[in-house]
């Protein structure tokens, strides 16, 4: 069959793959130690549970309003108006199937050929796949580690074309761990509305905070800025809900609008249950989170201290969502048993093989110098995972 040219400039996501290999293994009676997955370890809360049980009883079970059911779409519209005083009419907010599938209508809603997308570098692997699939060019922007991946302002504005058609803003970053402070959030939006692009900023990490670090949603810079942002959210990370698949977008009526006719023809609803689940998740507020936080924090130092202890990786303290991104410059280059590491692909190869760790390489974060590991997982495993990196590590010749 000759499949559409779209298909042939995409992989399937990275991060899924070392998941789902790291699975397999397990399934086969190996004991694999699984830092890849981008996904908190905790339970979905009980009250979200009864709530989803409570709408299968009810019979809440056919289709809904293909935007998301009203109460859901109120519940996101109190959200961003308690904690960012920003106010949204219904038809600003569209739910979908994950905050992956909301950036997708966005792409869909807004890209064509010949629009360029800057992406601060390194960034979360779909946006530059969701780009070329709807025939835009992705212009990855490189930050660096020693500026704590801030964006660097006069980069950004030679960055910027006549045919710059958005940015991307991704605080707190995955896979840096690295959250923006409002100056730079203001020389973005500053930028994003004198050239106007779209600024799409993706805040699904919102309530993933550590030291002290205060979200900040690039929407509250001024009714201007709000008037070309779209705010990217989802229940996932925030209340351990990754398989049920909520996610929403928030911003200007005429992108949303056209968002939700390509998801009316698209997919429809998102699932009736989870719409009632994550009714009852909004509504939880902020106890349940803050306890997970606080154990995600009590991981990351522990993790991030026994990276930096391993010789040839340097890893950077995140201040928020629940990755490690240590440098694995030292490493690359020496020999493992089947031959030359040059990449962080060939060492997060060699992890999996011989070590049993699964971790994802950073080159489909855009970097040929760093790992991803998540610390979302037992601090028994970290410790076990972490014994065994170091072990491979050290076997390792140089
Ligand atoms: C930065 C970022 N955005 C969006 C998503 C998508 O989340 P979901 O589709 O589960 O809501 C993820 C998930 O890993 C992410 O890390």
């Amino acid at each position: 069959m000759k499949l559409a040219a779209r298909v042939s400039r995409i992989t399937p996501s990275p991060t899924l793959a070392m998941t789902a290999t790291a699975k397999a293994m397990a399934a086969q009676g190996i004991d694999v130690v699984d830092f890849s997955s981008g996904e908190p370890d905790f339970d979905t809360p009980e009250p979200v549970k009864a709530a989803a049980e409570a709408a299968i009883r009810a019979g809440f079970t056919k289709y809904t309003p293909s935007s998301g059911i009203d109460e859901l779409r109120q519940a996101i519209i109190d959200k961003l108006q308690q904690e960012h005083g920003l106010r949204y009419e219904k038809p600003q907010v569209l739910v979908s199937c994950g905050a992956k599938h909301s950036l997708y209508n966005l792409a869909e809603a807004c890209l064509e050929a010949g629009d360029e997308v800057i992406i601060p570098t390194p960034y979360w692997v779909s946006y530059a796949d969701q780009a070329l699939l709807n025939d835009a060019t992705p212009v990855l922007l490189p930050t660096r580690e020693a500026d704590g991946y801030a964006i660097n302002v006069d980069e950004l504005l030679r960055s910027v074309t006549p045919r710059t058609k958005a940015i991307i803003v991704n605080s707190p970053c995955n896979p840096t761990g690295a959250t923006y402070d409002p100056q730079t959030l203001q020389a973005v939006a500053d930028i994003a509305v004198r050239h106007k692009l779209l600024i799409i900023s993706d805040e699904i990490y919102d309530k993933i905070l550590y030291d002290g670090a205060k979200h900040v949603s690039i929407a509250t810079l001024g009714p201007e800025v709000a008037a070309q942002t779209v705010i990217i959210n989802g229940v996932s990370k925030t209340y351990a809900m990754t398989g049920w698949r909520i996610g929403y977008a928030a911003g200007p009526k005429d992108v949303l609008t056209a968002m939700a006719n390509i998801q009316s023809q698209s997919t429809s609803n998102p699932c009736s249950i989870s719409q009632k689940a994550a009714v009852a998740a909004l509504k939880l507020g902020g106890p349940f989170t803050e306890k997970m936080v606080v154990e995600f924090d009590r991981r990351r130092k522990v993790m991030v201290d026994r990276l930096n202890g391993i010789p040839g990786m340097t890893c950077r303290m995140p201040t928020g969502a629940f990755y490690a991104f240590p440098n694995i410059g030292g490493i690359l280059g020496r020999r493992g048993q089947d031959g030359p590491i040059p990449s962080p692909q060939a060492f997060a190869d060699h992890l999996l093989k011989h070590a049993h760790v699964a971790v994802v390489p950073g080159e489909p974060f855009g970097s040929k110098q760093h790992i991803r590991l998540s610390y979302a997982t037992s601090m028994d495993a970290i410790q076990r995972g972490l014994d065994r990196i170091a072990a491979a590590v050290e076997k390792l010749t140089v």
